[in-house]
């Protein structure tokens, strides 16, 4: 049982043969029918014109569908302008719908907040001239490192308005985080608030962005900090500045400003296999084609009467695609909460549903998996029959989580959505589409109208129906990543090398007998933690740049709740081994190396548990074998250790983890 909760393994997946097609009602309503995925295999260049014609207003209409002769970087819609926030919000108002609420907030205290687009207009309109008041014009970047508030949400409209490229910082990242992504974007302005509030109590934020600032020189002129739960603050005077203060200084009417299809909407950090994160670009026309059209037929929304929660936050492309573009862009309604999901009780989501009459959820398998821990009479207590549609997104959804979300959440009747993106494909790429699909627990299935991806072998070669291999994109798509800022070359090395030309996403997946796509996790050093990504070189870096380690090792082990967890193995300096007589998980290093690495990086990043060893298993090439040190951590017998430079190490390591106690 336990076992089956982390991620599906091959063998449940090839017993799965469970299918849900839509109920009568729902298909025949449904935004997407059957005929779409002709219509778009038909003419995929002619159908990807159409959804950015009908979905999105443009100032200046664009002739030019796709140039991918600059490959891999693809133009789409390139001789084409237009305003993200104009699309967002301005059309909305101009059409007569100024008065449908835009964002319905509700803060961890319970404080709520009704935004309507009209109001939004105001607010992203002074927030725009605010920034323009600070010398931010089209072309500069702009940080922000901002709770789940609503003005998370106008800050980054007020940028897309006037041409600014946000960088938004997640705000569980640490001040060393913040400084790395300031000085690679060069930000001009960040944009943070004085704290929000996390497990019934207000953090601090605005420390981290003075701890950053003060970490060396940067291109940064002005901190504007948000109000959010009235904590002291320090301030740096001519720098720091009250965002309310600001916006009341300006007017509320702004002229967004037309920017090219291409131009840079925003750059967001990412892990990769090494230790640098990746700023990965996205621009404005394709990437807002695909949010949209995403959003309205996986989730078969409608706009006057939906009410629309998606739980990511901001700082994940999840946020920004389904959470500020994507609704906003189809004029939805939709929840923002600002909270966890335990605070002040382990209801608190399903109270959500309750109160505001959600009827889509789009959240993660890790939220699942820990109500599924809490127990169903905790949502039994609610009402949950405004729930129509049900999305999973982050990683591999097991069957059980799959069916536990269908029949507690969705009582036996939604659909649910398993999306697999990336943040470097900016949108929702294999999903079903509800009113269409037959859905399978566990599978995320096909790829959507007008995106095409396929499985290769090792050879580069089609696996075929019941075929298992490595998920490749052969086909450019409208919101796929521009680049990797400043690294073209890594751009290329890390999604166009592997196969020639081709985009490689990472993942291992498999085709089913009917030709459906499940998707197995990473196969490179890439770790998935509650849907949240880290690599392993990463948090290695962070455990070696600490003075008491000489060497380390990093692994995902599998997770009951959060999927993988990370899993180190140190080798300490001489001076530290005499400190830690005994090596255990309750160790003093041990405790300190965790938050060394919750410093570095951000403690969604620290260590489930870090072993302390003599020796790393390695190749006769130096090269450190985490394979085996996944089977210790997963508690596995060893594989083969044949090409061990030294094969007695995995017995020392494994009789060293034995004797250690059990991770918390
Ligand atoms: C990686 C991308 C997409 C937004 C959240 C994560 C894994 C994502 C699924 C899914 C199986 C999934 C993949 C992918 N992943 N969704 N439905 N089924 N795996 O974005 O941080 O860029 O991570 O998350 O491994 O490569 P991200």
């Amino acid at each position: 049982m336990t076992e089956q909760l982390g991620n599906p393994t091959l063998e449940n997946l090839l017993t799965e043969t469970r299918a849900f097609p839509p109920s009568p009602e729902l298909a025949a309503q449904a935004n997407a029918q059957p005929e779409i995925y002709d219509r778009a295999s038909t003419d995929r260049l002619g159908f990807w014109a159409e959804q950015a014609r009908s979905l999105l207003t443009w100032s200046t209409p664009f002739t030019e569908v796709l140039d991918f002769s600059d490959a891999p970087r693809a133009r789409w819609f390139g001789d084409g302008q237009l305003n993200a926030t104009y699309n967002a919000v301005d059309r909305h108002v101009e059409a007569g719908n100024g008065d449908r609420v835009a964002i319905l907030f509700e803060g961890e205290p319970g404080d709520t907040r009704s935004i309507t687009y009209a109001e939004l207009q105001r607010e992203v309109s002074r927030a725009a001239n605010a920034l323009g008041t600070l010398g931010v014009t089209t072309g500069d970047r702009v940080a922000i490192y901002l709770p789940m508030i609503p003005e998370a949400v106008i800050a980054m409209l007020a940028c897309a308005r006037i041409g600014a490229t946000h960088s938004v910082v997640f705000g569980g990242f640490s001040a060393e985080a913040l400084f790395s992504r300031i000085i690679d974007a060069d930000a001009k302005v960040v944009i943070t608030s004085d704290g929000g509030y996390r497990r019934g109590r207000a953090s601090a934020l605005k420390p981290a962005v003075d701890e950053a600032l003060a970490k060396g020189e940067t291109t940064v002129t002005n901190v504007l900090v948000v109000r959010r739960t009235g904590q002291e603050v320090d301030w740096t005077a001519g720098r720091d500045i009250w965002w309310d203060d600001a916006l009341a200084a300006e007017p509320d009417t702004h002229l967004p400003v037309p920017v090219d299809a291409e131009h840079p909407l925003f750059i967001l950090y990412t892990s990769g296999t090494t230790g640098k994160p990746k700023g990965i670009l996205h621009t404005t026309g394709g990437y807002l084609t695909q949010c949209a059209y995403t959003h309205l037929n996986v989730f078969d929304l409608k706009p006057e009467t939906d009410v629309y929660w998606c739980t990511a936050d901001i700082g994940w492309v999840t946020g920004h695609s389904y959470v500020t573009y994507g609704p906003l862009i189809n004029g939805a309604t939709q929840l923002l909460y600002e909270g966890t999901p335990d605070t002040p009780h382990k209801g608190r989501w399903w109270e959500l549903v309750q109160k505001y009459g959600v009827t889509i959820l789009y959240t993660a398998p890790t939220a699942i998996r820990t109500c599924m821990k809490w127990g169903e009479d905790v949502p039994d207590q609610f009402d949950l029959s405004s729930l129509r549609i049900l999305g999973s997104v982050g990683e591999p959804i097991n069957p059980e989580a799959w069916m536990w979300y269908r029949r507690v959440i969705g009582a036996d009747r939604t659909p649910i959505v398993d999306t697999w993106w990336q943040t470097e494909t900016g949108a929702i790429m294999i999903s079903p589409l509800p009113g269409v699909t037959a859905t399978k627990p566990g599978s995320a299935q096909v790829p959507l109208p007008g995106i095409v991806a396929d499985i290769w072998n090792d050879a580069g070669e089609p696996v075929g129906k019941g075929g298992g291999g490595y998920l490749v994109l052969p086909e450019p798509w409208p919101a796929m990543l521009r680049g990797i800022w400043g690294d073209e070359q890594r751009f290329k090395d890390t999604y166009w090398a592997r196969f020639p030309g081709i985009y490689f996403a990472g993942d291992g997946a498999k085709y089913d007998d009917d030709g459906d796509i499940w998707l197995l996790g990473r196969v490179d050093d890439v770790m998935n933690v509650s849907g949240h990504r880290l690599s392993t070189t990463e948090i290695e870096s962070a455990l070696v740049s600490h003075p008491s380690v000489a060497e380390a090792a990093v692994v995902g082990a599998s997770d009951d709740t959060t999927g993988q967890a990370v899993v180190a193995f140190v080798i300490l300096r001489g001076e530290a081994v005499g400190r830690a007589d005994e090596v255990g998980e309750g160790s003093d290093v041990v405790a300190e190396l965790r938050n060394h690495v919750a410093k570095q990086i951000g403690p969604i990043a620290k260590p489930r548990s870090i072993l302390v060893v003599a020796e790393l298993p390695k190749t006769r090439s130096g090269k450190i074998m985490r394979r085996l040190l996944r089977d210790v951590a997963e508690h596995r017998p060893v594989g083969d250790v044949t090409t061990l430079a030294d094969n007695s190490v995995m017995d020392l390591i494994s009789s060293g983890l034995n004797a250690a106690p059990a991770a918390d």
